[in-house]
């Protein structure tokens, strides 16, 4: 909501940019030559989902004939400042980021906005109130898919309770903490179990939006907790190597405990066609074509909206069975 509310202000806040810190001269675009330059800084490669990502604002960079300086932070907000400081020392025309979390970015977007470089915030929001610090946000409601992971569950109710003892055991892996997607799925799964009271969530961790992350975390989970009926992972990779734990553990995942997760990338889509996933909420990573869009708009310094949101579905085992064939990633 705070993010919302700021987010709202942000149109009124963005006219008195142009009128502040000049030390950039006159982007390329504004200045004649139809030339731009975007400063990346990825979050790393933790996931299907961020490869997927990678690629597609690389290639909608080369058709959009955007030169990308692209930066991989290996999940280090350390590096992801560092990286936005070289590019406003190269004074690029636009830079674009994915917060590794979303806290701790006034400062630098400050020196952003003083250098007259703007700031597109991509796939994760900051945390910030002064939002004349960036332009736009292009990405997806988290809230809304922890949202539709619970209501899910909740529907699923009786079929979730795979120990049949009347209350659903739910352990959730989390993704990285202090990240966006992380504090806005867990918001919006318990926001939606309020409506079963047998929906309790037993245990909760970072599996770090990775594989190995979630498959340690599940191993912990299994040795700690009796009777879990239902894993609800942040994304899919952590429930893949959940379902290596499970595996190991000799259940079948699945059937004795039940998975969640939010993503569908191939893998994940996969392992829900095989029936080892029960429901998959998608995030939907090509967000390149869109990012380019918006980045010769506010090159261009035209009026662009405050948040721009991406479409997105969910899967059961028979629209996964579907959609497979024809998966970008
Ligand atoms: O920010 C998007 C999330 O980050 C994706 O759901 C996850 O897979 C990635 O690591």
């Amino acid at each position: 909501m705070k993010r919302l509310m700021a987010a709202a202000t942000s149109l009124v806040l963005a006219g008195s940019l142009a009128a502040c810190g000049d030390d950039k001269p006159e982007t390329s675009a504004a200045s004649g030559d139809d030339s731009i330059t975007m400063g990346f800084a990825q979050v790393g490669a933790e996931s299907g989902w961020r490869t997927a990502n990678t690629k597609s604002v690389q290639e909608a960079a080369k058709a959009a004939g955007i030169e990308l300086k692209f930066s991989d932070a290996q999940q280090k907000q350390e590096n992801q400042l560092k990286a936005i400081r070289s590019f406003i020392q190269q004074k690029v025309d636009v830079i674009s980021f994915s917060p590794v979390v979303e806290t701790g970015w006034d400062t630098v977007l400050m020196e952003a906005k003083r250098a007259n470089i703007p700031v597109i915030l991509t796939d994760r929001a900051v945390d910030s109130k002064d939002t004349s610090l960036y332009k736009t946000f292009l990405g997806s409601d988290f809230v809304l898919e922890g949202k539709k992971a619970g209501e899910w569950l909740v529907k699923q109710a009786d079929a979730a309770d795979v120990n049949k003892d009347g209350a659903i055991k739910v352990v959730e892996l989390q993704g990285t903490t202090g990240a966006a997607p992380a504090i806005d799925r867990k918001e919006g799964f318990e926001e939606a179990m309020k409506a079963n009271p047998k929906i309790a969530i037993a245990a909760s961790q970072t599996g770090d939006f990775t594989r190995d992350g979630g498959k340690k975390v599940m191993e912990s989970f299994l040795k700690a907790q009796k009777d879990i009926d239902v894993v609800f992972a942040h994304n899919d990779d952590m429930g893949l190597g959940a379902i290596e734990a499970i595996e190991a553990a000799g259940k079948k995942p699945g059937k004795d405990i039940q998975i969640i997760t939010i993503d569908a990338v191939k893998d994940g889509m996969t392992a829900l066609a095989e029936g080892k996933i029960n429901y998959i909420v998608e995030c939907n990573p090509l967000l390149g074509p869109q990012l380019m869009d918006l980045a010769k708009k506010v090159v261009a310094k035209q009026d662009v909206p405050q948040r721009v949101l991406t479409e997105e579905t969910a899967f059961d085992q028979a629209a996964a069975k579907a959609a497979l064939a024809s998966r970008q990633y």
